[in-house]
């Protein structure tokens, strides 16, 4: 690993762009803001650019990372086929939190792809991504930009904590929107699947294109079962500690407040993680409030942010309510059943 001066460059000024830019001509790495989370950002159709991500990141090589773009037209330049599907879906949701799968061309190299002849393709609404690929005229190959296996990155300060020092620059565009990363929709098929659940929902979807199918690994984690999108099976977003998920109708409270007392009399360091609507139920030194229950946007927001803070508090356990009530709560609990290895406790 090749160590560098990482500058922190704020998105606000032009000059950040031009700078920006003209690292990424340089076969440099430079972070970003989209709506979604952070991207660590690379020329999409350079390897020798593209390899430096799965390197900074260590990013196992068959995960092929997403190309964002700012421009439709470049949908045709890098897809050998663009569906009718495809091009109502671009039209319902771009620029946006949507990740499309078409089948690649040949100019798209095999580094960013993972060896796949697919490619995931997006065009981010955050208004410094969209000037960063206009103004560098590439399309920019970007997976989230924490080190593989942490949470993603919703502030540029996360992006400093996983990347300092092994990347050229960050632009600070201060806190995400959105905060979990975009639904994935596989359109190389006869009906549109879902590969990653996201702020764009299936019924969005269905909305737009009729039906839409659910990839069978996201539904059940069943180990004979392999995700279409291989980035999927990694056991992401874990904070440190050891994270359960409590869930119930009645007696969740009480059962988080007892194994998190017996935790705590042995020694260990425990947090809860909760909403603004239950956390005076708890009696842990440390109450974590993710967001409100009755507006689920919330929670995803600040999902990541509190799976960092149980790092930082130096958690050994931490114990969660379950965030599956909302219009999201499928996306969110799809990143909080991984982050705890599917770890659950029904009462
Ligand atoms: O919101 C987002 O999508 C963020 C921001 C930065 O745009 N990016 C992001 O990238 O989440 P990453 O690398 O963390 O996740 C990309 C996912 C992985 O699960 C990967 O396996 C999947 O997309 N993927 C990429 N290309 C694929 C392909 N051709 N077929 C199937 N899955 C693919
Ligand atoms: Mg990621």
């Amino acid at each position: 690993m090749t160590s560098c001066n990482t500058i922190l460059l704020n998105g606000n000024l032009p000059e950040s762009i031009q700078e920006a830019a003209k690292i990424l001509n340089n076969k440099g790495l430079v972070a970003f803001p989209t709506e979604t989370v952070y991207g660590l950002g690379a020329n999409a159709l350079d390897e020798e650019a593209a390899a430096k991500i799965y390197e900074a990141k260590g990013r196992p090589s068959d995960n092929p990372l997403i190309v964002h773009i700012a421009d439709i037209d470049a949908v045709y330049t890098l897809a050998s086929e663009v569906p009718e599907n495809a091009v109502l879906l671009m039209e319902a949701f771009w620029p946006g939190p949507l990740t499309i799968i078409l089948p690649k061309v040949g100019i798209v190299p095999d580094g960013t792809t993972g060896g796949l002849d697919t490619i995931a393709i997006r065009m981010p609404s955050h208004p410094v991504a969209l000037e960063l690929i206009r103004e560098s005229g590439l399309y920019i190959a970007a997976p989230s930009a924490n080190s593989s296996g942490r949470p993603s990155p919703t502030l540029a300060s996360h992006v400093m904590e996983d990347m300092d020092g092994r990347i050229e620059a960050v632009i600070d565009g201060g806190a995400v929107g959105i905060g979990i990363e975009s639904t994935i929709v596989d359109l190389t098929g006869d009906i549109p699947t879902i590969l990653r659940p996201g702020f764009i929902t299936k019924s969005m979807l269905e909305a737009i294109v009729g039906e839409v199918a659910i990839d069978p690994a996201l539904v059940e984690p069943d180990p004979n079962l392999r995700p279409k999108a291989p980035g999927m099976k990694y056991t992401h977003y874990a904070p440190k500690g050891q994270l359960t998920i409590v869930e119930g109708h009645n007696g969740v409270a009480e059962k988080i407040n007892s194994l998190a007392q017996e935790k705590a009399s042995q020694g260990y360091t425990v947090a809860v993680i909760t909403t603004r609507e239950n956390a005076s139920a708890y009696d842990c030194p440390y109450v974590l409030v993710a967001g409100e229950r009755s507006h689920g946007e919330t929670i995803a927001a600040n999902l990541y942010a509190v799976l960092r803070q149980c790092d930082d508090l130096g958690c050994d356990y931490i114990y969660s309510e379950a965030f599956g009530d909302s219009e999201l709560g499928g996306a969110i609990m799809n990143r909080l059943l991984k982050a705890a290895g599917h770890r659950v406790i029904n009462v």
